[in-house]
């Protein structure tokens, strides 16, 4: 992701308003689930199989005419439309039937082995998913290692293909959540995985404004993208502190961007790819609204060309801020551009104690992951985040939007959500005072 120099110009012009527009496009799929309770999962034996074929018509909100959902065991242990037997032998014997086949064509019908998986399920008198089950793969759902039952899957209207010969493609693609009258929590963000093959790493972010559904190349982000999740192979789900949730606001929709990068360096043919997230939400409201800041700093003009340097930036929690504080920091991102080598933040509480936010010795613009914090800031904690980057051009960089430029951030998840006036997530970072600092 990077940032649009256009409003951080704005914004250091001390204009620091939040840019509000909503319109009313439709986003990518979301599908909302059957509820939050524990053990209503499939063994992933079964889950895998309905996720493969099933759920893009048959999920939670059933989509394209489907009756009703196959989510959940019970969905399957539900009756049949017709009320003459359960929807799990009515499963197996449409899976079956040569002339109302489902999944129907042109989708690829499921195998044998599939169908006696299912069978066999039945067979056993359908128990749930064994505690600790793991689904792995294009089935991992269900909320397996979560404390919750995922009730939004956020992901593209349709696998994306990868344009042939490329090796490496980032693409990015709105979804949206439509207000539904009643405020709601997002609480645990989990990776979805489809095509393992390709997938390299998927961002959430939320957006001020609608972004289109249809995936379309992003070598550029807007600075109203505020990062929520960051996954790339090993992240774990992320789990928001109990006492804080991302908001969903009642009649607001929410508009969300996940930008997905792929990677194909073994040129393998034909690659598609349906990753996504899974989110688990709940109306049984947490005490706070979190959201996210950025640390860091745009003040700097020259990264020495064929060196290796360092700058710092300092920010200072606001008296303004009074009313939120202390802020409870949970979660940090840091990004830098392609020179980028290593970040750190580290907080400078006014008793004189340090708490470190982030320490990234080997960034890598490839694995941009979040990591997880527990700090508290209080009214004049001081934020000194430094970045250093190792320029091997021949040229020297400043701060910018393009790849050939840099960035220091570190954009954190915190709460209680501020509300002020002259508030603006980017402030911290657009405010700071940075320096060079010697390189360590
Ligand atoms: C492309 C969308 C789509 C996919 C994929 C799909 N279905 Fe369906 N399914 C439908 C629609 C539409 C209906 C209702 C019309 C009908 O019965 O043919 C339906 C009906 C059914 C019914 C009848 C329900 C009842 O109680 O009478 C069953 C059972 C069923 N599907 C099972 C499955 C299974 C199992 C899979 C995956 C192996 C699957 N479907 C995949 C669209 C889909």
């Amino acid at each position: 992701m990077r940032i649009m120099l256009r409003t951080l110009i704005f914004l250091s012009a001390g204009i620091g308003m939040a840019l509000t527009a909503c319109s009313e496009t439709t986003g990518g799929s979301v599908t909302s689930g059957a509820g939050g309770m524990v053990g209503t999962a499939l063994p992933c034996a079964v889950d895998e199989i309905l996720e493969l074929r099933c759920r893009e018509c048959h999920a939670a909100e059933p989509q394209f005419g489907a009756p009703m959902p196959l989510s959940s065991r019970e969905d399957l242990l539900a009756l049949s439309l017709d009320g003459s037997t359960t929807v799990a032998d009515m499963v197996v014997q449409r899976m079956a039937d040569t002339d109302a086949i489902m999944p129907p064509p042109p989708n690829t019908p499921a195998s044998k082995a599939e169908l006696a998986a299912i069978e066999s399920w039945i067979a056993d008198g359908h128990p749930p998913r064994p505690e600790g089950e793991m689904c792995q793969g294009a089935g991992g759902s269900g909320g397996s290692g979560l404390d919750c039952t995922p009730d939004l899957q956020i992901r593209a209207m349709k696998p994306f293909a990868m344009t042939p010969g490329a090796a490496d493609e980032q693409v990015c693609f709105g979804v949206e959540v439509p207000a539904s009258g009643t405020k709601r929590h997002i609480t645990v963000i989990a990776p979805k995985i489809d095509n393992s093959k390709i997938i390299h790493h998927i961002l959430l972010l939320s957006s001020s404004t609608a972004v289109s559904a249809e995936p379309a190349s992003c070598a550029l982000a807007s600075s109203e993208w505020k990062l929520l999740y960051a996954w790339g192979p090993g992240t774990p789900p992320h789990k928001l502190p109990p006492e804080a949730g991302f908001p969903i606001e009642a009649s607001q929709d929410m508009h969300l961007v996940l930008q997905i990068h792929y990677s194909n360096l073994s040129m393998l043919e034909d690659q598609s790819d349906h990753s996504g997230l899974e989110l688990c939400t709940t109306t049984d409201l947490r005490e706070h609204d979190a959201d996210i800041m950025a640390l860091g700093g745009i003040a700097f003009s020259g990264i020495a060309p064929n060196a290796i340097s360092s700058l710092s930036c300092s920010t200072e929690i606001p008296a303004l801020l009074a009313p939120f504080l202390p802020l409870k920091v949970f979660q940090s991102w840091p990004h830098m551009h392609r020179t980028g080598h290593r970040l750190s933040t580290v907080a400078k509480h006014p008793g004189g104690e340090t708490s470190t936010l982030a320490d990234v010795k080997n960034y890598s613009f490839d694995y941009q992951i979040t990591y997880p914090n527990d700090v508290e800031l209080e009214a004049g904690a001081l934020m000194k985040t430094t970045c250093t980057w190792k320029n091997d051009t021949p040229q020297s960089i400043g701060f910018g939007e393009r790849t050939e430029d840099e960035m220091c951030f570190n954009f954190v998840s915190y709460y209680p959500r501020i509300e002020a006036e002259q508030w603006h997530w980017l402030l911290p970072a657009v405010t700071a005072t940075c320096g060079p600092v010697e390189v360590e």
